[in-house]
């Protein structure tokens, strides 16, 4: 046990169980007393006929049945409903027979003729057959073909002995079938067809291809294939363990129709062990044989928890097959598997060794290759083959000695493509004249073979632009290239112009460059030219962003944090505050609110960024919502100037308090729609154009100007304003017949307002073209968090009547104290 440990292999559960045997130890070492050897146990047995000890039956953990506590006395003989059973003589799955650790004898079963004899108990647990040891039993051959057992308690608790029928099981009473050419799917010829015809058929068997086992395919397979011109096959899904024994049509394949030829139905069974037996019988046709599928399966154990040994046992199954021609449908049924459990492994980030990812990379990619070049065929002319999988799409194209085409067409998988001139590879092989390519595009492999693999002298942060994509010449003699292959990789992430693209191809446990250039590019394709073939992608170099200054971030923070408060000074000063009659305050109110929202959505945004991130739908709306507050502060600037104009225009005339309410209403519509109707057309135009990393609008394809546009608009309509209003200040100024007091006021307003257009708009302005200034990153940061300072200086801190009535305010406050 002691060892066990230091191999590493022991999990948490395991360690609970070995805690639980060393306690269980403790208390069965106390009453283990040999039970006396009766003279005839064969006849004198206790009957133990519980169904559930059948080595098929898979218990939900809450249902554990443990023999540990069950008072133990004599012998025993097993039954399963009613037929004699015995106890396994060989390993059974972990998570049988009813039991967390199943128990089965260690040592063939004795004859009548060896009397008693002593065997030990296995339990098997964490992968090992035979972790627990438990006491001996004695078993004994009786005449009539079974077996007593002196049962005794197990050493550990959620064990329970199995029981198997020895020979009514088919899971354990089968021949085996394993040839080869079962799983041919070239086509023989005529002389060397196979025949089932000829085969004595009995009892059940269980199918492997060159050791690896097998099942007979459930749908149809290609005429002529598995060595034989009338390939066999079932008609029907095949069944679950627990559906137990199930008959299934057999179908031959010929004259184009799948199923020409009946045949006589066969029995299916579905073992524990992933694996199938079926009762053979002779086929009708002539020149007929059963087919072998081969499926790689996942172990048992990995069903409950999937581990890195999973997806190792996973590689070294495809690693075995020997197969030199696969149906498509095989190879694609291993495929899925396979990546269908790296992505669970790699969810469960229990992979993270650099070395480990390189070296299952390795495999990975070298498996493939061989898989990939089962689907070759033989041709005269030329032929291809393909596939697309959620995690892999692949190409196969061979050409023969009498190819026809001038060039092939172009490799293509969903996001990258291949040209390659297969035609001169295939002159050049002097006597096959026939050359075969293979295509594969891996979706996953990133997770692997990670862009961080690729070393270059610059600390630049490396980031996948495509897909992982593997080109070889499979059953080609002679594979020198005669031209470059080019590479067409989609470009699968957001390409960042300022990056700098290289084509690299995989080096064991590197990605590098040489032999491979990058062709020509623009931003969402990248063509590569390679000298030589193996496994490419598309890596982006991109320069660090400058470490994140904490100080820098502190200091935005505070500032946030000021401008907010000073944002709701404002807006308390110009709710609350008496103002005089003619001061609309209503275009003020409402930037100081889409300010205020927008500054604190966008603070709590960057302060949960990694929360919020993740909720792509969340991010985005975050996004849209920042984009429409900032807008309508914009329209409300612009609403503030328009008014201000009309107000200069006219001096003479004060609008009654009933016309203004309703050109409020009025504005507020204005204020809010002109920028929801901007937002909207911009998700109509773009869909995915919200949510970039930081949740705000994607820089790339230009959606950034659905705000710029507006804002550049808004800022160079209210320059012309500003610049009308001066001019009819000017001329209501010269002609000396307004009233004075009014004109000052209207000339203060107007600076008012022109501050807080250069305040609330320059900083926007200043923020396009800071592209790493730190001063002017600085500068805009300050003035951009400042903007409700701003607003309060210019509005509350700068007016003599607001003034007077903070001062009358803290008066109060203060007489308040005192009372
Ligand atoms: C059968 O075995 C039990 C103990 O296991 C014993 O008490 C009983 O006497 C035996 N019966 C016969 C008929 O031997
Ligand atoms: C296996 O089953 C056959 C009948 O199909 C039977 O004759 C044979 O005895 C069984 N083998 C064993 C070891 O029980
Ligand atoms: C498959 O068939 C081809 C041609 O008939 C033959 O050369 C090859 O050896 C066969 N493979 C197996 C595994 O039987
Ligand atoms: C692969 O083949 C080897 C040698 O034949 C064998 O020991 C091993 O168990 C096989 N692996 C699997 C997963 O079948
Ligand atoms: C083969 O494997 C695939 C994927 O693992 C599975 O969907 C299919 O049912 C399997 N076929 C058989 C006959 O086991
Ligand atoms: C990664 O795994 C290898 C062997 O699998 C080991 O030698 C190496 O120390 C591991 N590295 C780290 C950082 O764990
Ligand atoms: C290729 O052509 C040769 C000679 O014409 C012929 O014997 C052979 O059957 C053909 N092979 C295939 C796969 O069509
Ligand atoms: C692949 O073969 C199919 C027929 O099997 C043919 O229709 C198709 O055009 C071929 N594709 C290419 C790219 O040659
Ligand atoms: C790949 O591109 C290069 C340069 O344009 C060209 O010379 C070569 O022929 C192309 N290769 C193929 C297979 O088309
Ligand atoms: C192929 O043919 C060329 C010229 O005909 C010859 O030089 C070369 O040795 C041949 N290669 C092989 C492998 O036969
Ligand atoms: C890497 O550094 C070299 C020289 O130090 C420079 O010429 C090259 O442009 C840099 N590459 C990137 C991607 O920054
Ligand atoms: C291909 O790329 C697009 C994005 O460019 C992506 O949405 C799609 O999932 C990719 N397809 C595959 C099969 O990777």
């Amino acid at each position: 046990m002691a060892s066990s440990f230091h191999k590493g292999f022991i999990r948490a559960p395991d360690i609970i169980l070995v805690t639980l045997y060393v306690l269980t130890c403790i208390t069965a070492t106390q009453e283990s007393t040999p039970a006396a050897n009766l003279p005839e146990p064969c006849y004198n047995y206790t009957v133990l006929d519980d169904p559930w000890r059948a080595a098929s039956s898979q218990p939900s953990n809450p249902s554990y049945m443990s023999d540990w506590s069950v008072t133990w006395s004599g012998w025993y003989r097993l039954f399963i409903n009613g037929l004699s059973a015995q106890i396994p003589d060989t390993c059974v799955e972990r998570y049988r027979c009813g039991t967390d650790i199943p128990l089965w004898i260690h040592g063939e079963h004795p004859r009548v003729q060896d009397g008693v004899v002593t065997r030990d108990v296995c339990g098997h647990a964490a992968n090992y057959c035979c972790f627990f040891g438990s006491f001996p039993i004695k078993v004994k051959a009786c005449p009539g073909n079974y077996y007593v057992y002196e049962l005794l308690r197990p050493t550990v608790s959620r064990s329970a002995y199995c029981a198997v029928h020895p020979s009514v099981d088919p899971c354990y009473n089968y021949t085996v079938l394993d040839d080869p050419w079962r799983a041919n799917s070239s086509q023989p010829s005529n002389p060397s067809y196979k025949c089932d015809q000829y085969v004595i058929w009995s009892g059940w068997y269980r199918l492997f291809i060159n050791g690896v086992s097998a099942h007979i395919p459930d749908t149809c397979v290609e005429r002529y294939s598995c060595g034989t011109r009338y390939p066999l096959w079932i008609h029907g899904e095949h069944p679950r363990v627990q559906d137990g024994v199930v008959t299934r049509d057999v179908c031959g394949h010929a004259a184009n129709y799948c199923c020409f030829f009946g045949s006589f139905p066969i029995k299916v069974k579905a073992c524990p062990g992933s694996y199938y037996v079926y009762e053979l019988v002779r086929p009708t046709p002539g020149y007929a044989a059963y087919c072998g599928g081969i499926n790689i399966t996942l172990p048992e154990e990995c069903t409950k928890q999937l581990t890195q040994e999973c997806l190792q046992n996973l590689l070294e199954q495809m690693e075995n097959i020997t197969a030199q021609e696969l149906p498509v449908t095989t190879v694609t049924n291993i495929l899925n598997l396979v990546f269908n459990t790296l992505e669970k492994i790699v969810e469960s980030s229990s992979l993270s060794n650099k070395t480990e990812l390189a070296s299952y990379g390795n495999r990975l990619l070298e498996a493939n290759e061989k898989l990939i070049s089962t689907l070759v065929k033989p041709t005269n002319t030329s032929d291809n083959v393909s596939f697309t999988l959620a995690a892999v799409g692949a190409e196969v194209f061979m050409v023969g000695p009498v190819v026809t085409l001038e060039k092939i067409p172009r490799l293509d998988t969903t996001n990258s493509s291949m040209d390659i001139d297969l035609i001169g590879i295939a002159k050049n092989n002097n006597e096959t004249r026939s050359a075969n390519v293979g295509f594969m595009s891996f979706n996953t492999m990133e997770n692997l073979l990670k862009s961080d693999f690729f070393n270059t002298p610059n600390n630049t942060i490396k980031t996948m632009m495509s897909t992982v994509i593997s080109a070889t010449l499979p059953k080609t003699t002679n594979t020198k290239l005669t031209k470059p292959v080019n590479f067409t990789f989609r470009h699968i992430r957001e390409f960042d112009p300022n990056g700098s693209l290289s084509c690299v191809y995989w080096n064991i446990s590197e990605w590098i460059v040489d032999g491979c250039s990058v062709l020509k590019t623009n931003s969402s394709f990248t063509v590569c030219s390679c000298v030589h073939l193996s496994t490419f992608a598309l890596i982006m170099q991109t320069s660090r962003p400058p470490e994140s200054d904490s100080l820098l971030e502190l200091m935005n923070l505070v500032c946030v944090i000021v401008g907010l408060v000073f944002f709701t000074l404002a807006l308390m000063t110009f709710a609350l505050c008496q103002w005089s009659p003619g001061v609309n305050n209503v275009a003020r109110i409402n930037i100081c609110i889409s300010l205020l929202l927008a500054h604190l959505l966008f603070l709590l945004t960057q302060r949960f960024l990694s929360l919020i991130r993740p909720q792509q739908v969340l991010c985005a709306v975050i996004a849209g919502l920042l984009h429409f507050l900032f807008l309508s502060g914009f329209v409300w600037m612009f609403i503030e100037a328009v008014l201000l104009f009309i107000c200069v225009k006219n001096l003479s005339q004060i609008s009654s308090k009933k016309r203004a309410e309703l050109r409020n209403g009025f504005l507020c519509v204005i204020g809010y729609v002109v920028a929801l109707v901007v937002v909207g057309v911009s998700v109509g135009l773009v869909p995915d154009g919200y949510g970039s990393e930081h949740c705000w609008i994607k820089m790339d394809k230009g959606f950034i100007w659905s705000f710029l546009a507006p804002v550049c608009i808004i800022l160079a309509l209210n320059m012309i304003l500003f610049i009308c209003i001066i001019i009819s200040l000017n001329s209501s100024l010269t002609k000396l017949n307004a009233e004075v007091s009014q004109l000052k006021k209207n000339k203060i307003m107007v600076f008012k307002t022109l501050a807080q257009f250069v305040v609330l708009g320059c900083p926007w302005i200043l923020g396009f073209f800071t592209n790493g200034n730190k001063v002017l990153e600085i500068l805009f940061l300050i003035l951009n968090s400042q903007q409700g300072t701003f607003i309060f200086l210019i509005y509350c801190v700068l007016n003599h009547e607001v003034r007077q009535q903070y001062r009358r305010f803290f008066r109060c406050l203060c007489c308040a104290k005192q009372h």
